[in-house]
This record gives C-alpha cells, structure tokens and sequence, in this order.
C-alpha cells in the first residue's frame, strides 16, 4: 500500500497516529520508507543537516530539486513532500505555484510552505485550487528564525496561541491538508487540534496531535546539536565514528603486517 495525501486525513478521522521523518537522500529514504514511515518531508533542514548551513536560509531550490529526486528514487510506499525554500514563494501565489510546478514535476506528491498570515494564506488558496497539495506550518518557522529572534518555543502568551489558532483556521480554510505545529507548548498544540477538521504534525509539540515528525538526522543521534525536544533514539555519530576508526586502525595494521 502506498501513502496518498488522503490517507492522512483518514488517519486524523480514525484518530490513528501517523510517522512522518525527514528524508535527504536515496539510502536512508529507502530505508525510512521499508520501515513503514507514512510521510518523508524533504525539509529544509537539509540544509543544515546535510549541506553544513548555519540555517535553512541559503539552501537553494535546485538543492533541494537534487535532494527531492534522490528521495524519490529511493520510496515506494511513503508520501514524499518537499519544502519550498526560504525566497521561492513569498512573492507571489504565482511565484509560489511556479516553484511547487517543478517539485511535483520532480516526484514529490506536495509541498510545504511557512506562515499562515492573509497573504500566505491566500498563496497556499492558490496553489491548492491549482491541484498542488500544501502541508501548512506554524509556531516556529525556521525560515523566520532571525525575525523570531533564535530557534525558540512560540506561542507562549495566550494572545500569541490565539494567533496561531486564528493561523491554523486560515490555512485549513486555504485548502492545506496538514498542519505542522513546531516547538510549541503541547497544551496550545492539543487545543488547536481538536479544533481543526484537518490532521496536525506535531515537532516539538507534545503528543496528541494527529502525527509527529522529527528530523531523521536528529532522531538518529548524527547531530551534534538538536532541539530540545528531541530525544534521540540512537546515538549513530559515535557509531559511525568508532566503526570508522576501527576500520583505520585495520587498514594501518595491515599495512604495516605487510
Ligand atoms: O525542514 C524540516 O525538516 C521541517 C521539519 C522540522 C518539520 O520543516
């Protein structure tokens, strides 16, 4: 069974959890896809994790063109969305729709975009009219991270929840058919999704919203800094590091054997 954009609001419907991870590449995407992750996001937190940013600011859509092909190369089963990168869609609905044409055309089934004020909301209303399907995201917006002042938990006033409410409303009306909730107080996070009809993805978010989802690299230990909600699963950087010593230490004590 593959992962239609349907079947996430199914899932919401049926108040079944869904997984979604971020994927970067073929391998890793391959595998996150045969262990049953129902959405990979191609997110551009690649540009971090993958590209060595300082933040999502720089990634470029042909960057993330090559990562979403990768990934597409790699899935079965799992829906695959990609960001639109910080710069590609703000300008215009059209700018939007002209960006999100060439991730669809790359093989991703939708796209993901941040903020939900009139403007972009209206944009998202575009691009969904126009049969692209948008994944919503509020709270922190790591492409607004210098306007929000550092990679910090949002909606900590009630006026500021009220806010993000109001956001979440505009987008589900927009047509988006999820909502990512970032690092926000888990409290607002539940409220927010039992008053959509849409499913919510919570990162950071407590967890009673519809579906997770987490920065593979980060959930994997590979980073040396993640969030501080994140509690990682594995702790793969020393994994990787003590293997690949190990195979050093072989390959120096074969030589000198010789
Ligand atoms: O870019 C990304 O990985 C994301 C997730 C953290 C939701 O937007």
């Amino acid at each position: 069974m593959s992962f239609s954009i349907r079947y996430f609001q199914t899932c919401r419907d049926q108040n079944r959890p869904f997984v979604a991870l971020t994927a970067t590449e073929y391998t890793l995407a391959k595998i996150l896809d045969q262990a049953g992750v129902e959405l990979l996001l191609v997110g551009d937190s690649l540009a971090m994790v993958a590209l060595g940013y300082p933040t999502t600011l720089p990634v470029s859509v042909d960057e993330m063109l090559h990562h979403t092909r990768a990934v597409v190369r790699g899935v079965k089963r799992a829906a695959i969305i990609t960001d639109l990168p910080f710069g590609s869609y703000e300008l215009s609905p059209q700018q939007a729709f002209a960006t999100a044409t060439r991730f669809m055309q790359a093989g991703a089934q939708g796209v993901k975009l941040e903020g939900g004020s009139p403007a972009m909301t209206q944009t998202v209303a575009f691009v969904v009219e126009r049969g692209i399907p948008v994944l919503g995201h509020l709270g922190l917006t790591p492409q607004a991270v210098h306007q929000l002042g550092g990679f910090r938990q949002q909606a900590k006033t009630p006026e500021a929840a009220q806010e993000l409410e109001n956001a979440a409303l505009r987008l589900q009306a927009a047509g988006a058919f999820a909502i990512v909730l970032e690092h926000i107080p888990a409290q607002v996070a539940t409220h927010i999704t039992q008053k959509l009809t849409i499913p919510t993805i919570g990162i950071g978010a407590g967890s009673h919203c519809s579906g997770q989802i987490l920065v593979t690299h980060d959930l994997l230990g590979l980073t040396e800094k993640y969030p501080p909600f994140v509690q990682p699963v594995l702790d793969l950087k020393t994994v990787i590091q003590s293997a690949i010593e190990q195979f050093c230490r072989q390959v120096r004590e074969d030589i000198e054997s010789e």
